[in-house]
Formats: structure tokens, C-alpha cells, sequence
């Protein structure tokens, strides 16, 4: 990828010390970009996993400012962007409560964090005049669909769990300020994102551990679910493909692989490259689970040179490397 657009760049990043927000910020930094991360280090899970992700980048502290600030917080914020906001060229969005399951035990943490926050951001870059923001939506706010490959321009109106309708409430409260303001906004709708440093609730995480210490899997449903897992990596080159994009004030593109593989197959790819067989506890599906999700990328594709290439057969021993390399460290912090 050419990485020249990054190159001097200040980008405020929301979420800069989890899963994806680590991974970016890498990516981010070695094009020579500068980076003020926003981040409360919640313990959604362990927050030393969060401040492990992000040490090495605090070694260059003109490079990497780190900010432990709640979106939640609409004065913290707001110091935030007095002190840093002429700078900022752009806000890459990607704090939030993720996971549907947890959303329903604690919807209104959700709604707070999800909503409450990016009209918190919104209004900051309103104040300080920033033009553009990208945001980490989720597949999840397709519903129960069952027609795929899901597209962005079909119906959203349909959540099934907090979560997804908290993602969809802050689509459309990007396209209000889009609309209102004249900002640019991308909303990226993430289709299970997996790699090294995947949060420890998501399942391939979680089945990893498990099948590894021999202890047994809860597998919701027959097994039959679809999920159209995505390598971090390809998601990475999405989201630079966004910040590219300057062609239309507001558009949603789908980041996926495009490739749905049933739950049974995950197991199977892991218990394959882990060497060892799962004990598998069957459980019913869950509320707000979906039967499936599916990603039509031709519209990423096209507009974001979006071109994903890594299936779970090669993406997989990727992680349960990265899994083994770190397995002293994350058995003591999961
Ligand atoms: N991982 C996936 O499969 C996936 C799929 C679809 C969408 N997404 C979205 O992508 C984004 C990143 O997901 P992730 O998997 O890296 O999750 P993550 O939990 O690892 O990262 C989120 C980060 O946001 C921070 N955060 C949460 N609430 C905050 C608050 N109130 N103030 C400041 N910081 C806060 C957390 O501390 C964490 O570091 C999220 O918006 C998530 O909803 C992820």
C-alpha cells in the first residue's frame, strides 16, 4: 500500500489501545503519521492486555500521545481537543462497548458509550473545525438477515441486540452532522475481525484457550451459524483505504472477507492447527445472535482498492502463533 497520504498526518484515534485500535496504530505510526490515542483502558477485559498493546508506541512520546480520557466524559473531551484539536487532520472512531452478548446485560452502559460518545466526538470536531471522521461500525446492523451476501445500501432498521442498534444510532448520527456541518464521514461495518491481540471474549479467541488447556467449548446452536471472519490485516488496509477516500460527505462500506464459514468449520480449523481435538459443550443459540453474516465488498472493493485475500486455513495459524507466543502472558491476564 502506498503509505504517502499518512505521512505527517495527526490523526485523533478513539479505541487506539484494543483489538483493532493497536493494530492501527501501528500501521498508522510506521507510515509516519502522528497519533493522540483516547482511551479510558475500561476493563471490559483485562487492561493490561490494552496497555501491553500499546507500550512499544509510548517509547516516542512525540509520535504517540496517549490520552486516558472516558468519550463518555463530554469535559475531558473537550480538553482533549482544546489542547490537541488544531492538529488533528482526522478522527478515526473506534472506541465503543463491543460484543453483542454483554450489550444485553448492560444496555444502558452501551448506549452511553456508543451513542452518548460519538455525539460527544461529533461535537468536538464541529467546535474545532475537523473535518473527517471514520468509524467502526458493525456487521451486526443487518440483523437476522438471511439473503446474502448483506449489501450497505438494504434496510438497517432491524437490530437484535443493543449493540447493533447502538452502532446503527451512531451511523445515523453521522450522517446528521455530515448533513449539517458539511463533514466527511465513513462508517466501516466490520464483518468479526480476528488476528494477533483479538479481544479474549470473541470466540476464536476463547476457543483457542480452551481446546488448548483441554477444557470444553460452549458451542451455541448446531453449529451451523455462518460468520464471514475477517484478518486484521485486511481490515487494516480497509480502514487506510477510508482515510483516502474523499469522493462523497457520507458513505458506509462493508470491510469483510466475503467468505462465511459455518461455526462447525471454525472448530475444525482450530482444532487442526492447534493439534488437539475440542470437547464440545452444545448450548442453544443465544438471544441477539445472528444465523449468519455475509459481506458484499464490491462497493469497498471499487471505491477503497479494498482486496482481502486471507481465508481461516492461512489467518488462523496466524493467531494460534501469536496465541502460543503470548500463552505465559494471557493465562494470567484471561
Ligand atoms: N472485533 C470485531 O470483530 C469487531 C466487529 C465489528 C465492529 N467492531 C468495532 O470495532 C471497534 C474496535 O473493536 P475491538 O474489537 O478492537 O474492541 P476493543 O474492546 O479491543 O477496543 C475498543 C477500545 O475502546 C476503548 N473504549 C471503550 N469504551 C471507551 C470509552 N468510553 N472511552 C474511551 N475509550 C473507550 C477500550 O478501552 C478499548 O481499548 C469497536 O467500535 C467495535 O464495536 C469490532
Amino acid at each position: 500500500m502506498n503509505n504517502r497520504p499518512l505521512q505527517g498526518k495527526t490523526f485523533l484515534v478513539t479505541g487506539g489501545a484494543g483489538f483493532i485500535g493497536s493494530h492501527l496504530c501501528q500501521r498508522l505510526l510506521s507510515g509516519g503519521a502522528r497519533i493522540i490515542n483516547v482511551d479510558d483502558y475500561n476493563n471490559f477485559y483485562d487492561p493490561r492486555i490494552k496497555e501491553d498493546n500499546v507500550r512499544g508506541f509510548l517509547k516516542d512520546s512525540e509520535t504517540f500521545i496517549d490520552c486516558r480520557v472516558d468519550i463518555r466524559d463530554a469535559h475531558a473531551l473537550a480538553d482533549v481537543f482544546a489542547t490537541w484539536g488544531s492538529q488533528v487532520d482526522q478522527v478515526i472512531h473506534l472506541a465503543a462497548r463491543a460484543g453483542v452478548r454483554p450489550s444485553l446485560m448492560e444496555p444502558q452502559l452501551y448506549l452511553e458509550t456508543n451513542v452518548n460518545g460519538t455525539l460527544n466526538l461529533l461535537e468536538q470536531m464541529r467546535r474545532h473545525d475537523i473535518r473527517k471522521m471514520v468509524f467502526a461500525s458493525s456487521s451486526s446492523v443487518y440483523g437476522n438477515r438471511t439473503d446474502p451476501p448483506f449489501r450497505e445500501d438494504q434496510d438497517i432498521s432491524k437490530p437484535v441486540s443493543p449493540y447493533a442498534a447502538t452502532k446503527a444510532m451512531g451511523e445515523n448520527l453521522l450522517h446528521t452532522y455530515s448533513h449539517l456541518y458539511g463533514m466527511q464521514v465513513v462508517a466501516l461495518r466490520f464483518f468479526t475481525v480476528y488476528g494477533a491481540r483479538q479481544r479474549p471474549d470473541l470466540a476464536i479467541h476463547k476457543f483457542t484457550r480452551l481446546i488448548d488447556q483441554g477444557q470444553p467449548i460452549q458451542m451455541f446452536g448446531d453449529g451451523s451459524t455462518l460468520r464471514d471472519y475477517t484478518y486484521i490485516e485486511d481490515i487494516l488496509d480497509g480502514i487506510t483505504g477510508a482515510i483516502k477516500y474523499d469522493k462523497t460527505p457520507f458513505e458506509v462500506f462493508n470491510l469483510g472477507e466475503s467468505q462465511p464459514v459455518t461455526l462447525k468449520r471454525l472448530i475444525e480449523v482450530l482444532e487442526h492447527t492447534l493439534g488437539k481435538c475440542a470437547i464440545i459443550d452444545r448450548q442453544p443459540l443465544q438471544p441477539g445472535d445472528v444465523m449468519m453474516t455475509c459481506a458484499d465488498i464490491s462497493k469497498a472493493r471499487q471505491h477503497l482498492g479494498y482486496n482481502p485475500h486471507t481465508r481461516i486455513e492461512d489467518g488462523i495459524p496466524h493467531f494460534v502463533d501469536w496465541y502460543r507466543q503470548t500463552v505465559p502472558a494471557a493465562a494470567i491476564l484471561t
